[in-house]
Order: structure tokens, then sequence, then C-alpha cells
């Protein structure tokens, strides 16, 4: 297992789910993706994050991004947990979630930090391109529930700063003000941004977020 580090190729893999197997890359496709792991089965903070992962689907479906799941446990414990999960949280389970028994994925993608806990993931995601590179990823103690709105918060992001020569400063949310990439000459600037920008620095200009 390498480093996997921003703008690697993320690893592919053949591995069975809820909604049978699947080859990574395949599956992905050219759409966005992203890989997220949870600790383990029937746990009180996965089952929350699932759930509420499920509830926002529609939020990932519209920006073209799916979502994989990923847990250790065995694939004939997971029908039981998507059923706690739908009593629990009130969401039918609705993408994909990886049954890593053989700690396959988990192993590729450096998911069990033995100082943390060796049998265990850590919660980590993966925010992946439609070119298969990895443009996020983060790490979260197993006891430390994800913030899913802040997940879509740097969807939006990535795929603005993707498509604009633009960066999105802090706390930013769609449709905020955003800044002209330090690279772009204020000449270029003028082409990209005819309506003007805000210099508070040359170093620091800030214009109105591109299609908003
Ligand atoms: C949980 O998902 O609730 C959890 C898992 C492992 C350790 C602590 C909490």
């Amino acid at each position: 297992m390498a480093t996997l580090r921003l703008g690697d190729v993320v690893p592919d893999f053949e591995a069975v789910t809820t909604e049978g197997p699947i080859k990574f890359h395949e599956w992905l496709g050219d759409s966005w993706g992203i890989l997220f792991s949870h600790p383990k089965n029937f746990t009180p903070v996965c089952t929350t994050e699932l759930g509420q992962a499920s509830h926002l689907k529609p939020e990932f479906d519209a920006r073209g991004v799916k979502l994989l799941g990923l847990s250790v446990d065995a694939i004939d414990n997971h029908p039981a947990w998507v059923g706690d999960i739908k009593d629990a949280t009130g969401a039918t389970l609705n993408f994909p979630l990886i049954a890593d028994s053989d700690r396959k994925v988990s192993d590729l993608y450096d998911l069990i930090h033995p100082n943390a806990n060796d049998t265990l993931t850590v919660r980590s995601v993966f925010i992946i391109g439609p070119d298969k590179k990895l443009k996020l990823s983060l790490t979260y103690p197993a006891s430390t529930g994800r913030n899913f709105a802040e997940i879509l918060r740097v969807v939006d992001s990535l795929q603005l700063t993707a498509k604009h020569s633009v960066a999105t400063p802090v706390d930013w949310k769609n449709g905020d003000d955003v800044i002209i990439v330090p690279s772009l000459s204020d000449d270029a600037a003028k082409e990209k941004f005819p309506g003007g920008w805000t210099t508070v620095k040359p170093y620091l200009r800030v214009v109105r977020q591109p299609g908003a």
C-alpha cells in the first residue's frame, strides 16, 4: 500500500457490495465519486452517517457524484444493519455499501490505522474526480461522525474551481464571492471576469462566483 496523495489516480479494485459486485473504476465511469469508510456494522455513529448520506443522496446526484460506503463486515451482515439504519434514521440506504471482510480495499486505501485501532477502519472520505484522480481526502477518528454538509460544500468548491480560474475562501458556500487565482494576471483576468473584481490586496482579488 503506497501513500495516496492528492492528484494520484486512486487504486482500482473489485468488491462485493449491497448492490452486487463492482469494479470500482468501471462503476465510477465519467462521474465524480465519494468513497467513505465505516469502522464496523451495527455501530451508532456509522448508523447516523449512513442515514444522513442517504437523505442527502439527491444532492449528490444533482452534482453528478456517486456515493460508495465501505464497512469491514461480511455481506450477510449488511441487510440487518440496513434495516436498523431505516428504523433509526428513516432513510433507506440508497447507494452501495462494500463488505470488505478481507480488508482488501481497506489496505489499498490505508483505512486501518493500527495505533488507533487494529481492526476497525478510521472514518475516511475520498473525493474522486471524473479523471479518477484524488481531489480530497480527510480522516476522522471512529468516535467523530463526519459532516456531510461540509462534504457537499467541498464538492461545490471542487466542481467550481475545476471549471473556472478561481479558488474559494474561508467558510465559502455556493453562491458566495470567490477569489481569482493568483496565477491569473490582471490582463488575463479582465478577459475572464469582464464585470470586474475588488482588489483587497494585489494577491487577493474577490469576484462574484461565475454562474451565480
Ligand atoms: C460508531 O460508529 O458509533 C463507532 C464505531 C467505532 C468506535 C466508536 C464509535
